[in-house]
């Protein structure tokens, strides 16, 4: 039987990107593997979100190759991302034998039955329909406890700095029915919790003739599905997350209490060369909401140090609202300049990078700071959480995440992997609560 290896890099929607090529292959005649030397296939599921995702893409694209070069008749592939940026670029190094972009993965079979090693193949194009919702993903993660469906593709912002719309093409929403079955299907294989996965999820939007589902009416279809099932979800944009949406969130115990809500920047100047379409005051207000109506809802962000023309005061800005907010944790990232961005064609990226690593280095410490706080006001607190099974450091405690997605250890009574275990936390560190 030919063997597929498949390695996989960038956001979540990527990891069930995976999960829909394997389901493609499969029904192909392809086998997974996770043991490169055993492969007829090496693929990579690729990220173009900031340089150094790329580069370390180039570096695998080499191993790939010498794979290729010692054992004859192996292919390489590369897919998702950064296949959609460079397109036959790839082509020209003569080290890839396909090029397949986010939309196209349906013509996988058709493309690698026409291989030979003169002729590569490529199909890099994107689509306004395709959502792949009829194709059920081959589960990839390794407890069965938790998947992801996505929801919805491509982006319809175009924040100035950010390649996915270039590289996922238009927004577009998958069917609510084909996305409930998908929840239903994973709940009777013994999952516990589903993560709907979006861009933007607070824009998702389904009409037919008979209905319009937007992204609050859709969490309630899921979170129909079963009072056993936890429904999480990712990303919510600021500019877009409604009343409604959280409003749904409180009436449902079993939606999960929270938002990952990106922010970017504290500075008002700078979101809006950002293009975010919100201002200081409006995330801040959206937070407020948030915990007027959830006070235990968990709240994450993403920031990003040295956007172009960031000053002190802008960075200033960003550390004082992250200051004011407290986010349980972040991801954060100094600015990399993104080919075709209209960042890239009409600002200049002038923040050195010394200072851009400077000020990355100050958030980083702050959060720090933050979480630990955040964790330590859970101290006392009862909470749910779903057991994932053995703590990775000390496999006689378990592990699993609360309702607010904290990370919780507990010793081991007789309880397994997709049970829900009521404990209290005692003590914490800066990403762990530990609890009994
Ligand atoms: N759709 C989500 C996030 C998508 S990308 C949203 O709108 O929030 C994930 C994160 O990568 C972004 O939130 C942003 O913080 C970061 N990011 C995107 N482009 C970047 C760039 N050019 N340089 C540095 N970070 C970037
Ligand atoms: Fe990128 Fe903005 Fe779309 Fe998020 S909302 S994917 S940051 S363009
Ligand atoms: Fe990366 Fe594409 Fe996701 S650029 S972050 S893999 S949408």
């Amino acid at each position: 039987m030919k063997k597929v290896y498949i390695e996989t890099y960038g956001c979540q929607m990527n990891v069930n990107d995976t999960e829909v090529i394997f389901a493609i292959l499969a029904a192909d005649g392809w086998e997974r593997t996770e043991d490169m030397s055993q492969a007829n296939l090496l693929m990579a599921n690729t990220c173009s979100i900031r340089d150094n995702a790329e580069q370390r893409i180039w570096g695998r694209i080499e191993v790939f190759n010498q794979q290729r070069k010692s054992r004859p008749g192996v292919l390489v592939g590369i897919v998702g991302c950064m296949a959609e940026r460079l397109k036959d670029k790839l082509l020209d190094t003569r080290k890839v034998d396909l090029v397949v972009g986010p939309d196209a993965y349906r013509s996988l079979p058709k493309l690698l039955s026409a291989i030979t090693p003169d002729n590569p193949q490529i199909d890099v194009l994107l689509s306004r329909d395709e959502t792949y919702a009829d194709i059920t993903p081959v589960r990839t993660d390794k407890n069965g406890i938790s998947a992801f469906i996505s929801i919805m593709r491509g982006c319809n912002n175009v924040c100035s700095y950010c390649v996915v719309p270039y590289t996922r093409g238009a927004e577009r929403s998958r069917d609510p029915h084909s996305i409930v079955r998908e929840a239903c299907d994973v709940f009777g294989k013994g999952y516990k919790e589903v993560t709907l996965l979006g861009q933007n999820v607070d824009s998702y939007l389904w009409k037919d003739e008979t209905q319009t589902v937007n992204f609050a009416r859709l969490l309630e279809m899921v979170a129909a599905v079963s009072p056993e099932l936890r429904v999480r979800f990712a990303t919510s944009h600021p500019k877009d997350i409604s009343d409604e949406v959280i409003e749904t969130m409180a009436a449902h115990p079993n939606i999960c209490r929270h938002i990952h809500l990106p922010v970017q920047s504290g500075s008002t100047r700078l979101l809006e060369k950002m293009r975010r379409k919100y201002t200081r005051e409006w995330y801040l207000e959206r937070v407020a909401k948030i915990r007027s109506v959830m006070p235990d809802c968990g709240l994450t962000t993403d920031v990003i140090a040295g956007f172009c023309s960031e000053t002190l005061e802008d960075h200033a800005d960003t550390l004082s609202l992250m200051d004011q907010v407290g986010f349980d944790w972040a991801f954060m990232f100094a600015y990399s300049d993104r080919p075709g961005t209209l960042a890239n064609r009409t600002m200049v990226d002038d923040v050195p990078a010394d200072e851009k690593n400077r000020r990355l280095n100050e958030i980083i410490e702050l959060q720090n700071r933050k979480s630990l706080e955040r964790y330590r006001a859970q101290i006392g607190k009862k909470v749910r959480v779903l057991v994932e099974g053995p703590s990775k450091r000390d496999p006689s405690q378990l592990c699993g995440r609360a309702s607010n997605n904290m990370m919780c250890v507990f010793p081991a009574r007789d309880l397994r992997k997709g049970d829900y275990a009521d404990v209290t936390v005692v003590d914490c560190t800066s990403a762990t609560l530990i609890c009994e």
